[in-house]
């Protein structure tokens, strides 16, 4: 199925029904695991976690199966609905909830980590600031957002917008340090044909980010 995939030349947020259409066919991302810079930082990960677009919660799943208390949300139903039958396959505990990930701001709940694997870059400049403000009143002082974004250094027009490394420390410059921002690639669906990224993985950065 073709299905418009990119905002990467437009600075607009990627909608809920290009989402749905995705989780018609092999979403891109879906990798039934966890991309490995997540699995990488296990180790600075603590509880309470919140998976942002957790899609069909792989990630959410990871972090629950070594122990954490996770909630992931995603405001795709269908990509939900997977996720808690995972859950149920794999015997495990994660809170999923369909929400939008931009009312974080009025949750009244805080997160000691959360994971952002592919959120942050479907935003337009004005949602992605709306999401950097909501993120500062759920994760709770000291805690950690680990982000995973497509960068600049991906050739060519197809998917999300590219982010500089600038962009990211700029994004969070206030109220939050920028710990480490790493490139990295990302794994891909292999039914997901489509479109060609580059060779050995897509290239994102990978950034550790502290809430002071
Ligand atoms: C690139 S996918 C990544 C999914 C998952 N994190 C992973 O790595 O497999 C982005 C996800 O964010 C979700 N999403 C996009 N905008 C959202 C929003 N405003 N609120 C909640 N979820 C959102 C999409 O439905 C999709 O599942």
């Amino acid at each position: 199925m073709i299905m418009p995939l990119s905002n990467a030349v437009v600075n607009c947020s990627i909608d809920r029904d290009t989402f749905e259409e995705f989780y018609a066919g092999p979403a891109p991302w879906d990798i039934d695991k966890p991309q490995k810079p997540f699995v990488a930082v296990a180790n600075l990960v603590t509880s309470p976690v919140l998976d942002a677009g957790c899609g069909t919660g792989e990630h959410a799943l990871f972090f629950a199966a070594h122990g954490h208390r996770v909630t992931g949300v995603d405001f795709v139903p269908e990509a939900i609905r997977r996720a808690r039958r995972k859950a149920a396959e794999r015997g495990l505990s994660v809170r999923f909830q369909v929400k939008d990930a931009l009312t974080l701001g009025d949750w009244g709940e805080q997160f000691a980590s959360v994971i952002d694997s592919g959120l942050f870059h479907v935003f337009s400049d004005d949602d992605r600031h709306r999401y950097v403000q909501g993120l500062a009143r759920v994760v709770e002082p000291d805690g950690r957002l680990f982000l995973m974004c497509f960068s600049d250094e991906e050739p060519g027009e197809e998917g999300p917008r590219r982010i500089s490394r600038q962009e990211l420390y700029e994004a969070f410059a206030d109220g939050w340090e920028v710990e480490s921002v790493q490139p990295a690639r990302a794994e891909l669906n292999p039914e997901f044909t489509e479109v060609k990224f580059s060779e050995g993985g897509l290239k994102t950065w990978f950034a550790v980010i502290r809430r002071k």
